[in-house]
């Protein structure tokens, strides 16, 4: 849905009025603690409530995870959902009047508002009528083939709200718009009718065939699943993309499995909807469906917010071609993996089958077995090169070298990566294990930069960016850097006093943020004035459109204790942070000094050899200077 922008005053009035103890209490339990009140965080697993909630600040806070921010924010991260629909709900159940920037433009957004209400409505009506007709008499042999076939109870057939498309042409059509007297048009933006190519009039999309309702994570019915109970082709048929209903974006039973994919930390995932009901109806409920599609990474990211240690199953067909659906399903995901934010598993049931298949003659326990043993994609993947393969012929182990060398290649994190170099190293052995270190220093010179003629596709792009600004941070650096930085910017945004001191400071010192999303932050600040007294609302409005940016930086405008303590010595603390990032800033131009000066020879170039040896130098004796001025280290503090 296109949305229009918004009047700021209706934004600014949406947060008058949405109190957030009244929004948030909608999906948390909340007790009064003080002047806050706790709950549950919804954005993690735990069991003792971290999760705050300040009615005078109108903010919240969770200290197990760091979620935070306004009444909008908690509704789109819950949600997930934009800016502007959180804004225009909110607008809609507090009673503000929607403005937006283009007079014109407010009655379209008037009408597109309240068309997905009526789409909503639509197929609600609709899933009750195919429900109402599995237990008719036209109905009896999908209902008989959901018993007998599928096997499965009553219970499971309505809680996932399964129903009967009758054979007629027209069942649907008639219902809806003659009886239930909705409009065509909305009928069929939903998805159910199609206009007929001759002679006028509409026909129902799904005929004869056993309904499965698509629903979004609030359990909404968005769209349908027909599966044939003949031979008719295709077998399953499901919705046209709509308004409401997105194919790519959607997982089917996502609505039942959020709670169990938390409890178990670990979302599974499986290719047919009958497998992700099946194991439903097991008991296992940590389970969705793709939707016959590969998974997108709007579907992956989906999922991995149940799930706090990012855990995901994939359970695909091993299709008998040799390759692997697994494979093709991965899609997008893999490049997450790759950079460690998932940990991925790849489930095949044993002799081809699938989830459903498999529970006909094997307990929820075996399956749960099964999950437990799936490897992790990293192994699965170097057994699918060692697949039918004999390492003990040239040709065959040269190849396998390759394949492993262009996988390990690709693994972002150091430490997985030279977990995986041995692994592969003693596969590479042959059971020798005095070849092992030949095997290591051989990957090791192969994957190193300096062969890289193919380097990894898009993993390297997304760094770039980064790495341009940082070339020189190294990871130690970094860990003192995030913490010293972020120091510095939390005394900005919750001491207003110590604004000018750290300005002063920065300026005169010629010094950079040098993290990217601290930058950023940075940045925000500048643009706003420095009086600003409500700098950290101020900051999380303009933030909350950039959504993705936040994540990294949004602890910093909550205090906990500790932070509280750290403020409260504020000079001393405002010091030692940039003495900390003044060290780095210094050792960076110390080594740059020292690698010219090493490649400068002296008798060509004497003076610029002399000038080198000078920067470096001074460089070095800035840098012991710094290290005696720093009273205490950084590390105690943060
Ligand atoms: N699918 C789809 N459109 C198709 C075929 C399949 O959307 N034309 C999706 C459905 O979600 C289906 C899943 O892919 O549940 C798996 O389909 P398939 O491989 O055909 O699964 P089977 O196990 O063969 O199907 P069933 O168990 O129903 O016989
Ligand atoms: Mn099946």
């Amino acid at each position: 849905m296109q949305i229009p922008r918004l009047h700021p005053d209706t934004i600014e009035e949406v947060k008058q009025r949405a109190d957030i103890v009244d929004v948030v209490s909608e999906y948390v339990v909340l007790r009064k603690r003080g002047k806050d009140f706790v709950g549950l965080c919804p954005f993690h697993d735990e069991k003792s409530p971290s999760f705050t909630v300040s009615q005078t600040k109108q903010m919240y806070y969770c200290f197990g995870c760091q979620a935070g921010g306004n009444a909008i924010k908690f509704v789109m991260d819950v949600g997930k959902r934009s800016f502007a629909e959180v804004v225009l709900d909110l607008a809609r159940r507090y009673q503000v009047p929607v403005q937006t920037l283009e007079p014109e433009q407010r009655q379209e957004l008037q009408r597109q508002l309240s068309l997905r209400e009526q789409l909503y409505e639509v197929l609600a009506s609709t899933a009750q009528f195919y429900q109402h007709a599995l237990r008719q008499s036209a109905g009896q042999k999908a209902l008989q083939y959901l018993k007998s076939d599928r096997i499965l109870k009553e219970e499971t057939i309505q809680q996932f709200g399964l129903g009967y498309a009758p054979a007629g042409w027209e069942t649907v059509y008639r219902y809806l718009v003659d009886s239930k007297h909705y409009p065509v048009q909305l009928v069929e933006k939903a998805g159910l009718i199609k206009p007929r190519k001759e002679g006028g009039g509409y026909y129902d999309v799904f005929r004869d065939r056993l309904m499965i309702p698509i629903r979004d994570i609030q359990g909404r019915v968005i769209g349908f699943g027909g599966r044939t109970l003949t031979d008719e082709q295709p077998k399953y048929l499901n919705s046209p993309e709509t308004e409401l209903f997105s194919k790519g974006k959607t997982l089917f039973a996502l609505d039942h499995a959020k709670s169990g994919i938390s409890q178990f930390d670990q979302a599974v995932v499986v290719e047919g909807y009958f497998d992700a009901i099946a194991l439903h109806a097991a008991g296992i409920n940590n389970v969705v469906a793709s939707l016959g599609t590969a998974l997108s990474l709007d579907q992956v990211r989906l999922v991995l917010r149940y799930t706090d240690s990012k855990q995901l199953v994939l359970n695909f067909d091993a299709d008998n071609a040799g390759t692997n659906a697994a494979s093709r399903a991965i899609g997008e995901i893999a490049e997450l993996a790759y950079m460690g934010e998932v940990q991925l598993k790849i489930l095949n049931i044993p002799d081809g089958k699938d989830a459903d298949e498999y529970l006909h003659n094997h307990s929820p326990e075996d399956y749960r077995q099964l999950l437990i043993n799936a490897p992790l994609w990293l192994n699965w993947q170097i057994d699918q090169i060692l697949k039918d393969r004999d390492l003990k012929q040239p040709t065959d182990f040269q190849q396998v070298t390759q394949s492993i060398v262009k996988l390990l290649k690709n693994i972002v994190n150091k430490d997985t990566q030279n977990y995986y170099i041995s692994y592969c190293a003693e596969i590479l052995s042959l059971g020798d294990s005095r070849l092992i270190p030949l095997r290591v220093e051989n990957l090791l010179t192969q994957i190193s930069p300096a062969n890289n003629t193919s380097q990894p596709i898009q993993i390297k792009k997304k760094w770039e960016n980064n790495k341009a600004s940082q070339a020189t941070v190294t990871t130690s650096d970094r860990g003192l850097l995030e913490r010293a930085e972020g120091l510095l910017l939390r005394i900005y945004l919750h001491c207003p006093e110590q604004r000018q001191t750290i300005l002063n400071a920065l300026e005169e010192r010629d010094l950079q943020f040098s993290l990217s999303h601290h930058r950023f932050l940075w940045q925000k600040i500048i643009e706003l004035t420095i009086e600003q007294v409500d700098l950290i609302s101020n900051l999380q409005d303009r933030y909350l459109e950039l959504a993705e940016d936040l994540n990294l930086v949004s602890h910093l405008f909550h205090l906990n204790e500790k932070n509280k303590k750290d403020i409260m010595r504020t000079p001393q603390v405002v010091q030692a942070a940039i003495a900390c990032m003044e060290r780095v800033m210094r050792e960076k131009r110390y080594r740059h000094f020292l690698e010219l000066w090493q490649e400068t020879d002296p008798e060509a170039e004497p003076e610029r050899w002399q000038s080198y040896y000078q920067a470096f130098y001074n460089e070095k004796l800035q840098l012991q200077e710094l290290d005696r001025q720093r009273q205490f280290s950084i590390t105690d503090l943060v």
